[in-house]
């Protein structure tokens, strides 16, 4: 992990011996925990006092999930009073159908993701896409973004549109309501077929009722740079991303991507003051948007 967050004296100071201690001890005390955790009242007095202080002592949540995710333990992240399941300016590195389970319902204000397309899409390079030859994911991943938007908030998802039908019925399945779609028109061609492929496109969805946007933005927006996909086969400009967050979400909220590719939705929420947190499953992907979010350049 290379962000370098800021921790809210929360939770990590109170416990600063956990930062140092090898992740091994650390393990052996979650499993410690859970066996305590799994033992019924009877059972427990069998367990001798000069154990027991150390085993109810509860392991930070927020460890538990580093732990989990496999972060390394020199992170600093940046969490909520309120809620220690919501790390914020974190990208994880996982799945995630495993992690975003474990985050808190209602905790983020704003989702914009741009998911595997359902195309198998290989570019000359050879470079391909965790995800886009199946659809097992589709419909429990919008489950779960569903789960953890906040009450009334917006989710903006890029998607392929081969698969139209099938992204359509996971949204609606997972409960959102379609508010708007959007095309972003290409001054040049990403590939040819029975067309010139020219044009991306995306749906932004609601949960429940969010308030209207005070200057709500045109539904053609113009794809005017070219990243020449060079940290990441689908690789979207930040420009485009900066109007979606800017208008959709408010400073200071968290933005969720879990399908983050090399961190541009990320790098964009981070650019305009907004609390970022992003899932990738593919290392390589991962270490690429860790360095270029620990850099305060805006890049491609
Ligand atoms: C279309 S790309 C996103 C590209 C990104 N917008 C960018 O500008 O770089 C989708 C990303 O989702 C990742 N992915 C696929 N399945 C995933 C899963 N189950 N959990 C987390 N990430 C996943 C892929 O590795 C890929 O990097």
């Amino acid at each position: 992990m290379s962000r370098a967050g800021v921790t809210s004296g929360h939770a990590l100071s109170t416990f600063p011996c956990y930062r140092i201690l090898p992740t091994a001890y650390l393990s052996l005390k979650l499993s410690a925990c859970r066996a305590w955790q799994g033992l019924n009242r009877h059972r427990r007095k069998f367990v001798p006092p000069v154990f027991r202080a150390a085993l109810v002592q509860p392991v930070p949540r927020e460890l538990m999930l580093r732990l989990r995710f496999a972060l390394p333990l020199g992170t600093r992240q940046q969490f909520s009073g309120k809620d220690l399941a919501m790390p914020t300016d974190t990208l994880i590195h996982g799945d995630c159908l495993r992690v975003l389970p474990e985050l808190a319902a209602g905790s983020v204000d704003f989702i914009l993701t741009d998911p595997p397309y359902l195309v198998r899409y290989r570019p000359r390079d050879g470079r391909g896409v965790a995800g886009d030859d199946n659809a097992a994911w589709l419909k429990p991943a919008f489950a779960q973004m569903y789960r953890v938007l906040q009450a009334d908030g917006f989710c903006f998802s890029f998607y392929g549109w081969p698969h139209a039908d099938r992204f359509m019925e996971a949204f609606r399945s997972a409960g959102f309501r379609p508010v708007g779609h959007f095309s972003f028109p290409k001054r040049y061609t990403s590939s040819v077929g029975h067309v010139r492929c020219q044009h991306e496109c995306a749906y932004l969805l609601a949960k429940g009722n969010p308030n209207k946007p005070r200057n709500p933005l045109g539904d053609v927006i113009e794809w005017s740079e070219n990243t020449g996909n060079k940290l990441h086969p689908t690789q979207k400009p930040v420009s485009v991303l900066l109007p979606l967050i800017e208008t959709y979400s408010s400073v200071g909220g968290r933005v969720l991507d879990p399908f983050a590719g090399s961190g541009s939705s990320l790098l964009a929420a981070k650019t305009l003051g907004r609390g970022w947190l992003g899932i990738e499953i593919d290392q390589h992907y991962h270490a690429v948007a860790s360095r270029r979010l620990a850099n305060e350049g805006v890049g491609p």
